[in-house]
């Protein structure tokens, strides 16, 4: 364990970063009104009604509870198209898998955690956002919390607008989606492009070259990395010894492939593959099924160390895609021996028995590092 996690240099790092840089270029680069790179999407929701498999992109996965008359708690899962322009029927660019559910008694009002995923020529990476989507505002700031692939360790805002709604049948929303922080594969992909279009943006990029920063933030170089396995035994009712999870839903009628179905889980987490190793971690959060068409989750977590070599948090959510070989989800925050910090945890599914119990490998790699 002594070699799992090794002291880096990030301290360094970082100190050697504020004192040269005393924050005036980062500040430059995150004012609100300059993201670094912008880009409008528009979300797409047809609820399942029972009948419109085919169409349907998001169903209920829990009924609204009698807190008021506004669904409060009706819990939707979704994997909806994005596109670039209005029309529900034009070509998606992006899948947007993960939640919502209402949450307020005296009003419409609901709360989001979900996951771009871009698989084009264009970009292929993820984005992690969450927040609150306060119904009664024109327009509502959410986070982006992280990013993958193209969008390594990316951060920033998306401003939700409603653009029409059709009952609970329909909802389109407009995305704008702001990035404030950008890393190391970013900034070359996005110097070309302001240069090519020439705007005034670019001075931002060149005059703060990022060279710290990007340093740290190397892909290739994690401040810290460690592999560790993950083992999810899911209740079936007469285990209660052995399981580590049990599903909190049952899956809707949308597909065969348990589409809203989902898992409340305390998993051990190991060094090695064994099952029974002793656990260094445990895993503690939720994952659901989120594909009409083929088995795909959805993960939000919490990892907890509580032993002489670490004490601390990380926290992890993302799309597991599960038809990839690898999969990156974001760590977005970490406490205690690991405070603040963020990076990347890379899944690769190492054996499925059933729906008993898999064992995921975790590769986690850490980017910032305090
Ligand atoms: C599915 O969508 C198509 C086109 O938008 C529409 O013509 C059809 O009626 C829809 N089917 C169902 C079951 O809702
Ligand atoms: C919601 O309520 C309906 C009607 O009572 C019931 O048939 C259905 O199973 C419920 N769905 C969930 C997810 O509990
Ligand atoms: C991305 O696209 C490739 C090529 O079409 C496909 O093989 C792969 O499954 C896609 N991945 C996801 C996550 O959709
Ligand atoms: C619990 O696990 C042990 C060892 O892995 C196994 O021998 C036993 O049959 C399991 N019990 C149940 C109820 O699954
Ligand atoms: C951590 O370990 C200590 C000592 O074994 C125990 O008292 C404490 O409850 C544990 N905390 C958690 C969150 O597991």
């Amino acid at each position: 364990m002594r070699s799992l996690l090794k002291k880096s240099y990030c301290i360094l790092f970082l100190l050697l970063i504020v004192s040269q840089n005393p924050v005036s270029g980062r500040k430059k680069v995150l004012d609100p009104k300059k993201p670094c790179k912008r880009f409008v999407l528009y979300y797409h929701d047809i609820l399942f009604g029972g009948d419109d498999v085919a169409n349907a992109t998001s169903a209920a996965a829990t009924n609204a509870t009698k807190l008021g008359n506004t669904e409060f708690g009706m819990l939707v899962v979704f994997d909806d198209p994005m596109t670039k322009d209005q029309h529900l029927l034009s070509h998606p660019v992006a899948r947007a898998q993960g939640f919502y559910f209402y949450d307020m008694k005296t009003d419409y009002n609901a709360w989001f955690a979900y996951t771009l995923i871009f698989n084009s020529s264009d970009h292929k990476g993820t984005l992690n956002i969450m927040g609150a989507d306060m119904m009664m505002e024109k327009t509502r700031d959410l986070s982006v919390v992280g990013g993958t692939g193209d969008f390594f360790m990316a951060r920033g805002i998306a401003t939700f607008k409603t653009e029409t709604q059709q009952g609970t049948k329909y909802f389109r929303l407009k995305m704008d989606i702001k990035f404030l922080d950008y890393m190391t594969n970013m900034v070359a992909s996005i110097s070309r492009e302001y240069a090519r279009e020439g705007t005034s943006d670019s001075t931002i990029v060149s005059q703060n070259p990022v060279s710290g920063r990007n340093k740290v933030l190397d892909p290739k170089k994690p401040c810290k990395q460690f592999v560790l396995y993950y083992h999810d035994i899911l209740f079936s009712g007469d285990d209660v010894a052995n399981a580590t999870s049990a599903a909190a839903t049952n899956p809707t009628k949308l597909g065969n492939t348990y589409f809203g179905m989902l898992v409340v889980f305390d998993d051990p987490v190991t060094t090695d593959q064994h099952l029974l190793s002793p656990p260094v971690a445990r895993a503690q959060g939720f994952y659901f099924y989120d594909m009409k068409t083929d088995y795909n989750a959805w993960f939000a977590y919490t990892l907890i160390f509580n032993s002489t070599d670490h004490k601390g948090t990380l926290n992890i959510m993302g799309a597991d895609m599960m038809m990839e070989k690898t999969r990156d989800l974001s760590v977005v925050g970490g406490t205690g021996d690991f405070f603040m910090s963020r990076g990347i945890a890379t899944f690769t599914t190492e054996t499925q028995q059933g729906t008993k119990y898999f064992r995921l490998k975790m590769d986690i790699k850490l980017y910032e590092c305090y």
